[in-house]
């Protein structure tokens, strides 16, 4: 007899919280071009607020609207290159873009959200986009 089974047959799981989890809905949020290289525009979409962003290179990134320290809306903020650099007083940009909050400047990856300089204390939510059919579609 293989006890190990018998026992895990009786075993039930129970979460320790219960966990709501909205199902993910697409929106779709404005006609593909109609937010101009380097815009944002500020979107609900499925009960969140957010922003859509599009990059130099005509693709779009959507995050939320809210800044994590003290909720400034980031669609009042600018997206720009992000800086970088290895020495002090060096400053390259790279391919990767940043949106960077009105009040305080703090800047917040488009692409994982997390905060330039808090990289695991601050973080924007980022929301899956994509083009479909002519329009902008994100993934709430
Ligand atoms: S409110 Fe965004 S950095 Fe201060």
């Amino acid at each position: 007899m293989n006890f190990n089974a018998a026992v895990e047959a009786h075993v039930v799981h129970e979460p320790l919280v219960e966990v709501r989890e909205r199902p993910v809905q697409r929106c779709f949020v404005c006609v593909h071009g109609e937010i101009p290289i380097g815009g944002m525009r500020p979107v609900t979409a499925n009960g969140r607020s957010i922003v859509v962003a599009r990059l130099s290179d005509g693709s779009y990134r959507a995050v939320a609207n809210t800044c994590p320290r003290e909720a400034a809306r980031m669609s009042d903020g600018k997206v720009e290159r992000m800086w970088h650099g290895d020495e002090v007083g060096e400053h390259r940009q790279n391919g990767r873009c940043v949106i960077i909050c009105p009040w305080h400047n703090f800047e917040f990856d488009l692409d994982t959200g997390r905060s330039a300089c808090e990289t695991d204390r601050m973080r924007l939510k980022t929301y899956r986009v994509a083009i479909e059919g002519g329009n902008v579609a994100v993934y709430v």
